[in-house]
């Protein structure tokens, strides 16, 4: 809902960006609720009698497509990381793509053996390319130095969808299955010791379950895919969005991190 003190036309500009109407795309405003003009009938050749009427044609036969195939995808075929980034910003098949100022791939180490797996980039990771920069990337980064990781060197960060949903909406299950391959790909490649779903849709999504992040945080799971040569342990975490909406969560995820320390400091072993 547009809020009123939007009078001021540089907030009504910015609230249109975060609607995702980023673009210029006539001089001229367009009215749409206008009626069409109405079309000239041509005059009939003759005065058709009441029993004389136009044959209707058969409706043509509606083809039967069969369902696509859930064959090999070509991200299936990619060797690196650098490869995969490539392929996904010449993706033109997800359409968050045409409302996204910049494709929002990954940041950190792909060599690093925590991988975090977020949501959907909002408005500040579109501006600047990278997921988990704005408010809540900075609580995100804290929750990662609080476990001896630093955000440049020992983590790997990506979401679930490389564009941002316009207004911040969630993204649909149609925008999330489609940017999947590339998701899977891209966990095969990095093939880390230790995987983090942060917030409920990237625990959904990942595990393959309609449970809500309450019921799945705070257990290993294991995730699997059939690049990789083994299961990966997976932790889901409280989204930092819904800790800094409820601070007193936090020390759920705090348990959740000392777990995720214990893990990779065992697997090292
Ligand atoms: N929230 C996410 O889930 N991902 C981001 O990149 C930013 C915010």
């Amino acid at each position: 809902m547009m809020d009123n003190s939007l009078s001021d036309p540089a907030a009504l500009l910015r609230w249109y960006m975060d609607a995702g109407a980023d673009e210029c795309i006539g001089e001229a405003p367009v009215d749409r609720f206008k009626a069409p003009a109405p079309k000239p009938t041509p005059a009939p050749a003759s005065t058709p009698s009441f029993t004389a009427r136009a044959p209707v044609a058969a409706p043509a036969a509606i083809p039967v497509v069969a369902p696509a195939s859930f064959g090999p995808h070509p991200a299936d075929a990619v060797t690196s990381v650098a490869e995969l980034k490539t392929m996904v910003e010449a993706f033109d098949g997800c359409g968050l793509k045409q409302f996204a100022s910049k494709t929002v791939f990954a940041d950190g180490n792909p060599t690093a053996r925590v991988m975090f797996v977020g949501e959907a980039p909002g408005a500040d990771e579109d501006r600047q390319g990278l997921p988990f920069v704005g408010v809540s990337g900075k609580l995100l980064d804290r929750m990662i130095e609080s476990i001896g990781l630093t955000r440049a060197d020992s983590a790997y960060i990506t979401n679930v969808v490389f564009w941002r949903p316009p207004g911040n909406r969630a993204p649909t299950d149609e925008e999330i299955a489609v940017c999947m391959p590339f998701v899977r790909r891209h966990i095969e490649l990095v093939n880390p010791a230790v995987l983090v779903f942060v917030g409920g849709l990237s625990a959904k999504t990942l595990l393959g379950t309609t449970l809500g992040i309450t019921r799945v945080r705070g257990k290993w799971h294991e995730y699997t895919s059939p690049g990789l040569a083994a299961p990966i342990p997976a932790m889901p975490l409280f989204h930092p969005a819904y800790l800094l909406r409820s601070p007193q969560q936090k020390r759920f995820a705090w348990r959740d991190l000392l777990s995720i320390r214990e893990r990779l400091a065992q697997s090292k072993a």
